[in-house]
């Protein structure tokens, strides 16, 4: 029978397990794929001693499971940090951020040795840049901010929610831009996040995958970069 996209995300999350140390505290990301990874990790909760958290949404997810949630400056270094991308590509280099949990989830993956990406196959490109990519702002600088990307051939928006726009867990505002194509993302990234507002760009280049998990109808592939 064909393998829901839900279940290619079961698979990683429970696949993940594999890069959880005994006692340690693991940093956990956000999103659809995540949440399968904190169900499965609920199920080892005795044998770790916590969580760092990229998000409210995931706090309250691990908290509910109970699994206690420490804050990111109680700790030193994280050996594994587990999140999903919306786009990887062939050298763990990531667009993330399609849950605007951006800022959060390159804080806790600066802090961890190692980066193991959980997605499913749909999320694998050559090229990065399909997916609109997420930028967050400090409100006053969205419109310099896209008008920057615009100069880039990019078309940039300011993400809503409920007609109003979407407010962050840190306060800010995320702009996406679609329209590019990221071929040098660790210039990229560089470049962009020095422009005066951004809080974080949506590339992972310094902040790459180490390990990826890739969700496929044939199993679990894993990618080392
Ligand atoms: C959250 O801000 C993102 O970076 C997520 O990691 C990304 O959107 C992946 O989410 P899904 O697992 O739901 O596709």
């Amino acid at each position: 029978g064909t393998i829901s996209q839900d279940e290619l995300k079961a698979q990683v999350g429970r696949a993940a397990l594999a890069y959880v140390a005994k006692g340690e505290i693991v940093g956990v990301g956000t999103g659809s794929t995540v949440n399968k990874f904190i169900d499965a990790l609920a199920t080892i909760k005795d044998q770790i001693k916590g969580a760092v958290s990229s998000s409210v949404a995931s706090t309250e997810r691990l908290r509910a499971l109970g699994i206690p949630v420490f804050d990111s400056n109680e700790v030193d270094e994280l050996g594994v940090y587990i999140d999903g991308a919306d786009e990887i590509d062939h050298h763990g280099f990531m667009v993330k951020g399609g849950g605007a949990a951006l800022t959060r989830e390159k804080i806790v993956a600066a802090q961890s040795r190692r980066f193991v990406c959980i997605a499913d196959a749909s999320k694998l490109v050559d090229t990065l840049g399909a997916f609109p990519l997420p930028v967050e702002v400090i409100p006053m600088a969205a419109r310099r901010v896209m008008r920057q990307f615009e100069a880039m051939g990019g078309i940039a928006q300011v993400r809503e929610k409920d007609g109003l726009p979407l407010v962050t867990d840190n306060g800010q505002h995320i702009v996406d831009v679609t329209g590019l194509r990221i071929s040098d993302p660790l210039a990229f990234e560089s470049e962009v996040s020095q422009w005066p507002g951004v809080v974080t760009v949506g590339v992972f280049a310094h902040q790459k995958a180490d390990v990826c998990l890739l969700g496929t109808p044939a199993g679990v592939q894993t990618m080392h970069f």
